[in-house]
């Protein structure tokens, strides 16, 4: 049995389009574990585009479940994680102009700078997960900097057609493979969907998946018609 974790960032996203409080995120949170998902993952972005300091607070008090805060390895959002402390950081590339996260992060590039920050968070009890591609050179790279966890990128597998999404797949099983053998825990997420979770499951390893836009994009549509309902039985 794979995990689910559930990403709430795009809960945030609706509610900061009206600039009050609804919907709640952390409402979405709890719903999620209601429902079964092992965790809440929530993203932090320097410019807090969605998830505020706030909201990770407040989930941190509210919730008594894991909480995987995915951040960029930022000097004032490491600090923002040290004083949460969640179970989980989750530590992914970052760039202002992108819509959501491209790719997975190159530590094999800067591995110390890495690996102070996994000391940092390990002396605080909080476990550490990289996202990162597929690939043996950042794995490796990931097990010698002491990451618990890898969370494999997906967005190419689940971007990509026909034949190339078999390429896509079977580099993530080689990645989950080569994991294993390193001691790590495997997870995956990003752009994962009720279309191309199945054939995910033959990753080696895998314990859970960190799914956000495909979740909250049904969500709406399966709670429509009772919304409507609710309304109309109202105006009766
Ligand atoms: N995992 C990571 C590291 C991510 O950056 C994201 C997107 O915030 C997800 C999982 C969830 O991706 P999606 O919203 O496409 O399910």
């Amino acid at each position: 049995m794979i995990h689910l974790a559930v990403n709430i960032d795009h809960v945030a996203t609706v509610r900061n389009a009206r600039g009050g409080s609804h919907p709640d995120p952390i409402e979405a949170a709890k719903q999620s574990i209601h429902a079964g998902a092992v965790g809440i993952v929530c993203h932090l972005r320097e410019d807090r585009r969605h998830i505020r300091d706030a909201d990770v607070y407040a989930l941190r008090r509210e919730l008594n479940t894991k909480l995987d805060l995915e951040m960029a390895a930022h000097e004032e959002i490491i600090r923002i994680a040290e004083d949460v402390k969640p179970e989980l950081v989750t530590i992914v590339p970052e760039k202002r102009e992108e819509l959501t996260t491209e790719g997975g992060l190159n530590i094999a590039a800067d591995p110390s700078r890495y690996a102070e920050l996994v000391q940092r968070m390990h002396a605080l009890g909080i476990e550490v997960s990289f996202f990162i591609e597929p690939d043996s050179r950042q794995i490796e790279t990931a097990q010698k900097i002491g990451a618990d966890i890898i969370e494999l990128h997906t967005g190419t597998y689940a971007d990509a057609k026909g034949a190339d999404a078999q390429i896509a797949l079977e580099s993530l099983i080689l990645g989950g493979s080569i994991a294993v053998d390193h001691g790590l825990k495997v997870t995956a997420g990003h752009g994962l969907d009720y279309h191309n979770i199945t054939p995910i499951k033959a990753i080696p390893g895998l314990v859970e998946v960190s799914i956000g836009h495909a979740l909250i994009s049904r969500a709406l549509f399966t709670g429509i018609p009772r919304a409507v309902k609710d309304m109309i039985d109202m105006l009766v």
